[in-house]
């Protein structure tokens, strides 16, 4: 009933004659029907939150196919004691995780952005904590003075902006005078632009996902992320955005296309960055009656301000935060709560799920071995949910059609590679600034630099009690061409992970090593490595071609769902808002607070 109202409300203010219609829709149904045995490919966070949710509308025959042994996928989290050794976090009398003395190491997600209402609604849902870093990320860049002197990030971005406002490319008004000012007025004026063309472009967003655009829409944006800024006068936001987008494997501004730049660097979040550098100097110029607020006010910054000295409830929600009990203890947290039913190991044979499309009302056949054992398991389900990257899915699904394969031989990906070492000290770390993560700005800047190490994050300073001998932290390098000298990264298909031992790239720990050594790093034990296949996404010819919203329209088509991070953006955020968004859009339901009801 719910389904029928739902769908009907929405076209409300349409002519009686859609009635028809609507029923038509909604008995169609492009989701599974109750009482449906359904099938999950992967138990990462898009198909244990789908499972979870489906469970809310009230389908209990789900069952999710796991290749590796455990949930999560790319949320997995090393809990490391003050010894190094693994360790799992207990108890303490009070009924409280002792989050302290065994520290959750991220090796794949880990924050939480001020826009990540899902996962934030998650977390409560499960009860789990979340809590806001220390502030404070160090930056080395060519506006360093040497290779070995960090820098904070207000600074960083203090001098790519005045570069540009030297060499004329910045404009700061005369009034606005010494180079904070400057860069504060320049920075205010990009971001209120941004935030006005981002909204002419994709509108207002609902589940994180864009509508289709217009063909002359997709037009305007018919270039790379670095083009649109430089087009659009916003140069000075391309030095803090190069960072800020490449920093977490999302591509280089001068390659990725304008739309995925525009889909991940959203207003809200944007308004978030720039609080969380710039709080101290956003107060400073706070006073309405200065020459400054009254050249730059306007609703972005009032509610900036408001935001930063009004202690409104949701200024800590609006920080970037990290979980003490590690973000794969989300879908861990998830699966057992929800009592899901995980099968562990499943290898898919060769083309071994079979839809049986020529018939609407037979099954889906699905033939699996489970690791270690010889028996061929043969399963029928009358849906299919998939999570696992599309790119691959024709080597599992039988029947893959001609419009599918069109949409799935287009899709790219990346490399992001996490790295667990110890080492001695860090000066940029332990300095009396103890800043908790480091970037290296110029590495992010384009593909010559491939592979290089780029940044750092030391989790024992975050949630633990900061160790004063070694140090334990988690590096990152990112690769765009990851498929040169043809080791092992070039199979995309690899679920990082499988049987725990530590599955690295002979290049990339080579690579790592070395950029390590030339930044005097000494005494450096490489003591994990997770190349992650990463970032799947549609080159600039597809997005023009809309093949992000052909594949949405054909959800639910051949007893199928597609979901996960090649459905639409590598993000918990994007992968749950993407289920919530087909969960309505299907089937009708109802989502409050991330709680879906049928
Ligand atoms: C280093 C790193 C940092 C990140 N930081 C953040 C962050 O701060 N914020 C954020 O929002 N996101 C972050 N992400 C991205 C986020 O983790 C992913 O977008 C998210 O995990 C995608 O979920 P998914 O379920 O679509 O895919 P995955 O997490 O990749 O899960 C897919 C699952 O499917 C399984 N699988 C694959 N193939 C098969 C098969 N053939 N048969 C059966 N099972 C299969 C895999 O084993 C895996 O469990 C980060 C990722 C990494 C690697
Ligand atoms: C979270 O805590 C609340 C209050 O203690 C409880 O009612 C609820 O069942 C808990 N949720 C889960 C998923 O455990
Ligand atoms: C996008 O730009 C490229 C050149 O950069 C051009 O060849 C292509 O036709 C453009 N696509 C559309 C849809 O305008
Ligand atoms: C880095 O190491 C080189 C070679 O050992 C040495 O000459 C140099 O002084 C070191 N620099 C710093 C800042 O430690």
């Amino acid at each position: 009933m719910a389904v029928v109202f739902l769908v009907w409300a929405s076209l409300a203010p349409l002519a009686l004659g859609a009635r028809v219609a609507v029923s038509g829709f909604a008995s169609e149904s492009r989701g599974p029907k109750p009482g449906h045995r359904i099938a999950i490919v992967g138990a990462g966070p898009a198909g244990v939150h789908m499972a979870s949710r489906l469970r809310q509308m009230g389908h209990t025959e789900t069952t999710l196919l796991e290749r590796s042994d455990r949930v999560g996928g790319k949320s997995l989290t090393i809990y490391l004691n003050e010894h190094g050794e693994e360790c799992e976090q207990q108890m303490d009398a009070s009924g409280k995780v002792d989050t302290a003395s065994c520290v959750a190491h991220e090796m794949g997600t880990c924050f939480l952005h001020n826009g990540y209402h899902s996962i934030r609604e998650l977390v409560d849902e499960y009860n789990l904590t979340h809590v806001v870093p220390p502030e404070g990320r160090a930056m080395f860049s060519h506006f360093s003075t040497d290779r070995f002197h960090s820098q904070d990030m207000d600074e960083f971005v203090t001098s790519s902006i005045m570069d540009g406002v030297r060499s004329g490319t910045i404009y700061a008004p005369s009034w606005a005078i010494g180079s904070k000012l400057k860069v504060m007025v320049a920075l205010l004026r990009a971001v209120k632009k941004y935030n006005t063309l981002h909204k002419e472009i994709f509108g207002e967003v609902e589940f994180s996902m864009p509508h289709r655009l217009s063909r002359e829409t997709l037009q305007r944006i018919n270039m790379t992320f670095l083009e649109f800024l430089q087009s659009n006068d916003l140069y000075a936001l391309s030095g803090f955005l190069m960072f800020a987008h490449a920093a977490q494997g999302y591509g280089y501004v001068t390659t990725i296309p304008a739309f995925y730049g525009l889909w991940w660097i959203t207003p809200e979040l944007l308004n978030g960055y720039m609080q969380m550098s710039f709080r101290e100097e956003l107060e400073k110029f706070y006073d309405p009656k200065s020459e400054f607020f009254q050249q730059i006010r306007g609703t972005w910054v009032r509610a900036v301000v408001t935001a930063i000295v009004g202690g409104a409830a949701d200024v800590v929600k609006r920080t970037t935060t990290m979980l003490p009990e590690g973000y794969q203890k989300i879908w861990t947290t998830i699966a057992e709560k929800d009592g899901l039913d995980v099968r562990y190991g499943v290898e898919i044979l060769d083309q071994g799920i079979d839809r049986q499309l020529d018939d609407p009302s037979a099954p889906v056949r699905i033939k699996y071995r489970q690791k270690g054992k010889n028996e061929v398991i043969e399963e029928e389900y009358d849906f299919l949910i998939y999570s696992a990257p599309h790119a691959h899915a024709k080597n599992f699904v039988k029947d893959v059609a001609i419009q599918e394969e069109s949409i799935f031989s287009s899709l790219k990906s990346f490399v992001l590679a996490t790295t667990l070492y110890s080492s001695e000290p860090v000066l940029d770390y332990t300095d009396s600034a103890r800043r908790p993560i480091m970037y290296e700005a110029d590495k992010m800047s384009g593909p010559s630099h491939d592979g290089s190490w780029y940044a750092d994050r030391w989790d024992d300073l975050i949630f633990g009690q900061p160790i004063t001998g070694r140090q334990t932290r988690v590096g990152y390098q990112f690769y765009e061409n990851y498929c040169q000298g043809g080791d092992m990264m070039c199979n995309s298909d690899r679920t990082p992970n499988e049987g725990g031992a530590m599955e690295s790239s002979e290049r990339a720990l080579r690579q790592f090593r070395g950029e390590l050594e030339r930044q005097n790093v000494s005494g450096v034990n490489t003591l994990r490595q997770y190349p992650w296949p990463y970032f799947h996404h549609f080159p600039q010819e597809a997005v023009q071609e809309g093949k992000v919203w052909d594949l949405l329209e054909m959800q639910g088509q051949r007893k199928t769902w597609w979901i996960g991070a090649s459905a639409c953006f590598e993000s918990v955020h994007d992968v749950t808002n993407y289920n919530l968004m087909i969960l309505r859009k299907y089937m009708g339901a109802k989502i409050i607070q991330g709680i879906a009801m049928g």
